[in-house]
C-alpha cells in the first residue's frame, strides 16, 4: 500500500498510466530480491547492487584504485567498492550520518562525516586522498514526495558530486552519480560530458523499481590545458615512438605531425584525451 502511494505521488502521471499492477508486483518482487540478498550475503543496504552492476557494465573501478564515495550511509557501496579495489586500493567514504566502520578485513577503508555542501567537507577529503582515480555519488536529498522539488534537489547534490570529482580526480578518473530524472537531467548530463571524454547513463536492474534515479557515468577525465579547435604554436622538445613530434603545454603532450625536434609549429588542437592531444599542423 504505501509503495503503491509512492508511485502515484511522486510520478502518477509517468507510471500510473505506463505501468500495469503486473510490473508494480515486478518491482516489489525485485526489491524483496534484492534486499534479501543483501540479508543473505552481509551487505548494509541493498543498493550495494546497484554499485555492483554500474560497474559491470561500465568498469569504472580497478584494482588499486582511490574511490571516494559521496552519500555512503550505512556502507552498501562502501563494501562493494573496498572489495572491487582490493587491499592495495583505498576507498573513502562521506556522509553527513555517521558510517559504522566495515570490519577488519575492509583495512583499506576510511570514513568522514560531513555535509558535502560544507566547503571543510571537500577540504577534509582533499587532506585524506590525494589523486583519486574513482568519485562515486549514491546521495539522495530528503524526499518531500513533490517530484519536481526532489528532483530539483538530487541535480543540485549531483552537482556538488561533480565538482569534487572535478576537484579531486586525476586525469583519466571516473565518476559515478545518482539524479532523479526529471527536466533538469539533460543539463546535467552536458556538464557532465563537458570535463570528461563521454558520459553514459545507466539504469541498474536493482534500481528498476518506482524511484525514477538513473546514474550518470563521466568516463576519463579530461584536465587538459588546450581545446577542441583551439590554434596554437608550439615548441617539438622530442619524437614519439610512431615518428610524430611531441610538443608540452603546461606538461600536456601534444602530438604534431611532420615536425622534428627544434621546430616551431602553428597548429590546430584535433582531439583532447586525458594524457594526450593529437593535432595538424596549419603551416
Ligand atoms: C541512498 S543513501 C546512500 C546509500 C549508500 N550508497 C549505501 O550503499 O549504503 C543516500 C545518502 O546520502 C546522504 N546525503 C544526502 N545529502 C548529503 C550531503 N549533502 N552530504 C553528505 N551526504 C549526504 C544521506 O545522508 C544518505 O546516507
Amino acid at each position: 500500500m504505501r509503495l503503491v502511494r509512492r508511485i502515484s505521488d511522486r510520478s502518477g502521471t509517468h507510471l500510473g498510466t505506463l505501468r500495469s499492477e503486473g510490473h508494480l508486483l515486478d518491482d516489489v518482487s525485485r526489491k524483496d530480491e534484492y534486499y534479501n540478498r543483501a540479508k543473505q550475503e552481509g551487505y548494509r543496504a541493498r543498493s550495494a547492487y546497484k554499485l555492483q552492476q554500474i560497474d559491470d557494465i561500465a568498469n569504472v573501478i580497478s584494482g588499486g584504485d582511490t574511490v571516494v564515495d559521496l552519500g555512503a550511509a550505512p556502507g552498501g557501496w562502501l563494501q562493494v567498492a573496498a572489495d572491487r579495489v582490493g587491499p592495495s586500493g583505498r576507498v573513502v567514504g562521506v556522509d553527513k550520518q555517521r558510517i559504522d566502520p566495515l570490519d577488519h578485513e575492509n583495512r583499506n577503508t576510511s570514513t568522514i562525516r560531513g555535509d558535502i555542501t560544507d566547503q571543510r567537507t571537500i577540504d577534509r577529503i582533499t587532506e585524506e586522498v590525494g589523486d583519486v582515480d574513482v568519485v562515486i555519488s549514491d546521495m539522495a536529498p530528503n524526499m518531500t514526495g513533490e517530484y519536481d522539488l526532489d528532483h530539483a534537489r538530487s541535480v543540485h547534490l549531483a552537482r556538488q558530486a561533480l565538482g569534487v570529482a572535478i576537484d579531486v580526480l586525476a586525469p583519466g578518473g571516473e565518476f559515478v552519480a545518482k539524479v532523479f530524472q526529471g527536466r533538469d537531467l539533460d543539463g546535467f548530463r552536458a556538464d557532465v560530458e563537458d570535463p570528461f571524454e563521454y558520459a553514459r547513463t545507466i539504469v541498474p536492474d536493482a534500481s528498476r523499481d518506482s524511484s525514477s534515479e538513473v546514474f550518470l557515468v563521466g568516463r576519463r577525465r579530461i584536465d587538459a590545458p588546450v581545446t577542441e579547435g583551439e590554434n596554437l604554436t608550439v615548441e617539438v622538445t622530442a619524437m614519439g615512438q610512431e615518428g610524430d613530434g611531441i610538443a608540452t603545454v603546461e606538461g600536456y603532450t601534444l602530438f604534431v605531425p611532420d615536425a622534428e625536434v627544434g621546430d616551431s609549429v602553428t597548429v590546430v588542437v584535433d582531439a583532447v584525451k586525458p594524457e594526450y592531444g593529437f593535432t595538424s599542423r596549419l603551416e
